[in-house]
């Protein structure tokens, strides 16, 4: 059996790769960027429809189409690093 794959575009290269595996990123005072097959779910399990491949979350809380990101972070100030903060305690 053959895993979803997703095709999207990387990097300032405009490359076009293929890719058999979800990754997230977080961008600097930004959302998180998804790539990849992913299946995006309520809390209850309910799939929330992305209808794409690469989709932008919220993560600054000022969207009003959460969870995806409407730019709002930009008017807002949201500050953020552009990779991890640290880790979380066990
Ligand atoms: S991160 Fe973009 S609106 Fe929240």
């Amino acid at each position: 059996m053959s895993r979803p794959s997703a095709r999207f575009e990387l990097g300032a290269r405009r490359e076009l790769i293929t890719v058999d595996e979800c990754r997230i990123t977080p961008y600097r005072d930004g959302p998180l960027l998804v790539r990849g097959p992913f299946k995006l779910t309520d809390q209850d399990g309910n799939e929330i429809d992305a209808r794409r491949e690469t989709i932008a979350l919220c993560r600054c809380g000022h969207s009003k189409i959460r969870p995806f990101c409407d730019g709002s972070h930009t008017t807002t100030k949201f500050r953020a690093a552009g990779g991890s903060e640290g880790r979380r305690r066990t």
